[in-house]
Parts: structure tokens; sequence; C-alpha cells
């Protein structure tokens, strides 16, 4: 427990333990995505990471433009006051993310576009330097992230044909990206766990459907080459305006697993929709039922990892996202702490959730 903090902004707790504690006694891990400049600068982001979590993954250090913003250029600075933070804790760290077509520097994006090879360089050096200094502390890494293309009715639907999304990493290296960003991390770190991280998997929508088809196709694919694949991370940003319903999901995650795969919750968050009624206590309630329904799913459906991406609503990104916020000024509630670190009915649902694992 961080030392000389206020405990005034925290209301009495029902009880001390954090989602974590509880998590683990059921044989599941609970973490969430960190800041490292809010552990430095808020106190009660502090205490609450403090408390909560057993687990962590950066929200932003361990991406491609925090690590290497200029070509050569290393900055783990940031990374590292998170695996300080989590070594002082017992938080073990995942990595997120090392192949993704978001936050890649433009430096990043012109030599994909300068052909094979030197993409090929580009990314071995990359996980060179990176995965040679989180060796000792980070043993999970989301590879890939976002590979799959979203579909017609999705959000943002892709217009280029194909299961994959185009990205600078498909046009230098087509499809077969993915492998070989999966062997290369296999032959720097034999015993690393390798991760495929995707979103808009999870709801009951024709969209979601077909990106679980392309995923699965992927993941038989990558199987039947015996490229080097230890698990499958779902993002599970979930939206209440989006059906949910467990028996596809269910069945989604049965197929992951019986190819042998762990499957981890790595991003689950809850966006309300402009519909969202003004009472908070009424906001509140939806979004412990849909935690409720989509965690019962996923941990009756075998997952044993859960990550929330941040914890807290003061500074989740559903915030400060422009393009996610709700009108007339009204902020998501989707994390298990609201504003004021206060414990919402969500983190209710989430031990009860944990507690029937
Ligand atoms: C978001 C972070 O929360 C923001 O702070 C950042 O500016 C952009 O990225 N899927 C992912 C995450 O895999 O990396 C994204 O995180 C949210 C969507």
């Amino acid at each position: 427990m961080a030392a000389g903090l206020t405990p005034g902004v925290l209301r009495a707790q029902p009880e001390a333990s954090g989602l974590g504690a509880i998590a683990r006694q059921h044989g599941v891990t609970f973490g969430a995505a960190v800041q490292d400049s809010l552990l430095q600068k808020d106190a009660d982001y502090a205490r609450a990471f403090a408390t909560e979590p057993a687990m962590l993954v950066p929200e932003w250090a361990a991406k491609w433009a925090a690590l290497q913003p200029e070509e050569g250029r290393f900055e783990t600075a940031a990374l590292d006051t998170i695996l300080r933070w989590g070594q002082a804790h017992a938080q073990p760290v995942r990595g997120h993310a090392l192949v993704w077509h978001n936050s890649l520097p433009d430096w990043v994006v012109a030599a994909l576009g300068e052909g094979r090879e030197r993409a090929l360089s580009v990314l071995g050096a990359h996980l060179d330097h990176v995965l040679a200094h989180t060796r000792t502390q980070i043993r999970d890494w989301d590879v890939v992230n976002e590979p799959i293309a979203n579909p017609p009715g999705s959000d943002e639907p892709q217009t280029a044909p194909g299961d994959l999304r185009d990205t600078p990493w498909l046009r230098a290296l087509g499809p077969g990206y993915v492998e070989t960003a999966l062997r290369m991390a296999r032959e720097r770190d034999p015993t690393l766990r390798l991760t495929l991280n995707e979103y808009g998997v999870a709801e009951d929508t024709p969209a979601a459907a077909e990106k679980r088809r392309r995923l699965l196709a992927l993941v038989r694919g990558l199987l039947s080459r015996n490229a080097p694949l230890d698990a499958v991370g779902i993002q599970a940003h979930l939206q209440l305006a989006n059906p949910f319903r467990p028996e596809p999901f269910a069945a989604f995650l049965g197929a992951l697993r019986e190819m042998g795969l762990a499957v981890l919750i790595t991003e689950l968050d809850i966006r309300e929709s402009w519909q969202a009624p003004q009472d908070l206590a009424a906001r509140d309630a939806l979004v412990a039922e849909r935690a409720s329904a989509f965690l019962a799913c996923a941990l009756g459906a075998g997952v044993r990892t859960v990550l929330t991406w941040g914890l807290t609503d003061k500074y989740s990104w559903l915030a400060t996202e422009p393009a996610v916020a709700l009108p007339g000024g009204r902020a998501h509630r989707g994390l298990p702490l609201d504003a004021a670190f206060r414990r919402k009915p969500m983190w209710d649902a989430m031990a009860r959730a944990f507690r029937g694992a």
C-alpha cells in the first residue's frame, strides 16, 4: 500500500480486498491498464492501483511510438516506471503491443513503404531491443494487435477486400506478416507467451459474428502452419447499444480453447449509448448487468485472466477520446471505479463473477 496518501477521497470500503485478491482466491487473475504518469502524479490513482489489480498492462508505454519514437532511439523510462511498480506490488506486467497499425511513428510508416527487406529489418530491430529489455519481467506480449478487418456493418468497415486489416504492415509484408511477427518473437524469446489481440468479437451483431469467423480462420491457418501462437486476447470494449448473448461468444471461446490456446479478456470496459438514462444509479446498474453477463460467460468458457482498460472513469479513454464521448457533457461510467475512485456496481458485479468462477 502506498504510504503517505490521504485516504479521504475513498469512501469507507466495504471490504479491504481488491478485485485482484478476490479473483486470485478463485483461480483468476485480474489486471488493469495503467498510465505511468498518473502513478506518479495522482495519489488516489496510485492507491487504487496498489489495491485493485494483480496484473498490469501499460496503456501507452509499450506501444511503438512510446518505445522507439525515432529510428534507433529507444525510450524505456515510462515502461520502466510501470515495471518497477509491478515489481514493488507483485503485479506481473503483460506487454502491449509490438505490431499494430496505431501508435506507429511516421518514420516506421515511411520505412515500411521502402520494401520487404527494410520492413523486416525495422521489425527485427524493434523486437531485438524491446524483448531483450523486457525479458525478465514481461512474459506475455500482444505480438500483433487488431489484425482483422472490420466487416460491413461495423463502426469503421474496411473497403479493401480480405479478412486482414489493411495496414502498413500488411502492405509491406503481405498477409504473412502476422506469422512472421510471431516467428520473429519466438526466435528471440522461446518461452515468451505470444498473444494475438483483437476487438469487436464479443457481441451479438452480424459484424461481430463475421469478425469472429475471420479471427478463427486466421488462427486456424497459423496453427496449421505450426506458427508459434499461445493465446488470443479479446479486448472487450463492450457497448450497451450492441446486444450481448452468451451462446455465440462461448462457442467462439470454446473453439479457440479446443485449438489449445489460452484466451484472455484484455481491455474490458463498457460504453453506454446516447440513450443512456440520466440517472446515475440506473446507468451504473445497466453497466453492472452487462459486466455480469459477459464475465459469467467468459469465465464459464475457461477464461482465467481478465483485465480492464483502466480502473477509474476519471482517466478512461472513454472519457478522453472525443469520438466515443457521450452527448451533453456526460461521461461514460464503464470501469469498476468512478471518477472519485469509489467502487461502483460494476466493481460488485466483477467481484461476484470472480467468486462464482
Ligand atoms: C488507447 C489508449 O487508451 C489511449 O490512451 C491511446 O491514446 C490510444 O490507445 N485498443 C487498444 C488500445 O488495443 O491500445 C487502445 O488504447 C484502445 C483500443
